[in-house]
C-alpha cells in the first residue's frame, strides 16, 4: 500500500496507521513522530521545529519537502508506506507528486478519516504517547490506558502529554486543519484517490480501506 492518511488533529491518523503496518508490512512515515524525535535530540531539525510545533502552527514546507525526499528514498519504504500528517499543505502535495514522478512511484489512494470535532477535542485532551523517539505509541487515558499507569507496554519509557495538547494550541491546529490541510481534500478528490471514511473506529477506517478498490481512471 502507498497511501496518505488525512484527518485533522485526533482523526486517529497515527492509530490506524500504526494498525494498517500490521496487514502488509508497509512503513508508516508521520513527520509529527519524525519532528517530535528531532526536538527531543535537540539537533538542528529539532530546534527549527520546535516553535511553531509548540504554538500549533505548521513547519515551513522547505523543511518538510527535505524530510520527505530523503526518507521516501530509504530501502524499508519498498514494500509501501502509510503517510501520516503529510501532505499538510497544497505546495506539500504538489512537490509530494513530482517527488514521486522522479521516483517511478504511484499513490493507491488518499483515506480522509473524517471525525466529529467533540470527538476530537475529546480525544486531544486525553492522549498520551510514549516518549521513546523510537517508540512513540499512542494510549488514551479513558479510551486505551497503559496496563501499567504511566509506562509503556511496549518499551517500558514513560508515556507523557505532548507539549502542543493544551487547550489553545489545539484549538489553533484545529484553525490551521481548516485553512491550510482540509483542502487537500478537493485536490485528492480532483485526483481521483480520494477515498473519505466517516467513522469513529479505527477498525471501520481499516475495513473501508481494505474494501476500497479506485475508481478505473
Ligand atoms: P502531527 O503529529 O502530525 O499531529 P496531528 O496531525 O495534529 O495529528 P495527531 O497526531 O494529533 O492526531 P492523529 O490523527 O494521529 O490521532 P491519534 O491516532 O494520535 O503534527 C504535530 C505538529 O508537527 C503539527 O502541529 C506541525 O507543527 C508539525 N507538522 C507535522 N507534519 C507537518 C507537515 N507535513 N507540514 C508542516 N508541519 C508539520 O489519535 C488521537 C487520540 O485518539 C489518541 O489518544 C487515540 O488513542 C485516540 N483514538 C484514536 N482512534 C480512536 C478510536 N477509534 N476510538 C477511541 N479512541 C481513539
Amino acid at each position: 500500500m502507498k497511501l496518505i492518511l488525512l484527518g485533522a488533529p485526533g482523526a486517529g491518523k497515527g492509530t490506524v496507521a500504526k494498525q494498517l503496518t500490521q496487514l502488509d508490512g508497509s512503513i508508516q512515515i508521520s513527520t509529527g513522530d519524525i519532528l517530535r524525535g528531532a526536538v527531543q535530540a535537540g539537533n538542528e531539525l529539532g530546534k527549527q521545529a520546535k516553535g511553531y510545533m509548540d504554538r500549533g502552527d505548521l513547519v515551513p514546507d522547505t523543511l518538510i519537502m527535505g524530510i520527505m525526499e530523503k526518507r521516501l528514498q530509504e530501502p524499508d519504504c519498498q514494500k509501501g508506506f502509510l503517510l501520516d500528517g503529510f501532505p499538510r499543505t497544497i505546495p506539500q502535495a504538489e512537490a509530494l507528486n513530482v517527488l514521486l514522478n522522479k521516483l517511478g512511484l504511484k499513490l493507491d489512494m488518499a483515506v480522509n478519516i473524517d471525525v466529529p470535532r467533540n470527538v476530537i477535542l475529546d480525544r486531544l485532551t486525553t492522549r498520551r504517547t510514549c516518549s521513546n523517539p523510537k517508540c512513540q505509541a499512542i494510549y488514551n487515558v479513558k479510551s486505551m490506558p497503559p496496563k501499567k499507569e504511566g509506562i509503556c507496554d511496549k518499551c517500558g519509557s514513560p508515556v507523557v502529554q505532548r507539549e502542543d495538547e493544551i487547550e489553545a494550541a489545539i484549538s489553533h491546529r484545529l484553525d490551521t486543519y481548516n485553512q491550510k490541510t482540509a483542502p487537500l481534500i478537493g485536490f485528492y478528490e480532483k485526483e481521483g484517490l480520494l477515498l473519505t471514511v466517516s467513522a469513529t473506529s479505527s477498525e471501520a477506517v481499516i475495513e473501508a480501506i481494505r474494501k476500497y478498490s479506485p475508481p478505473n481512471p
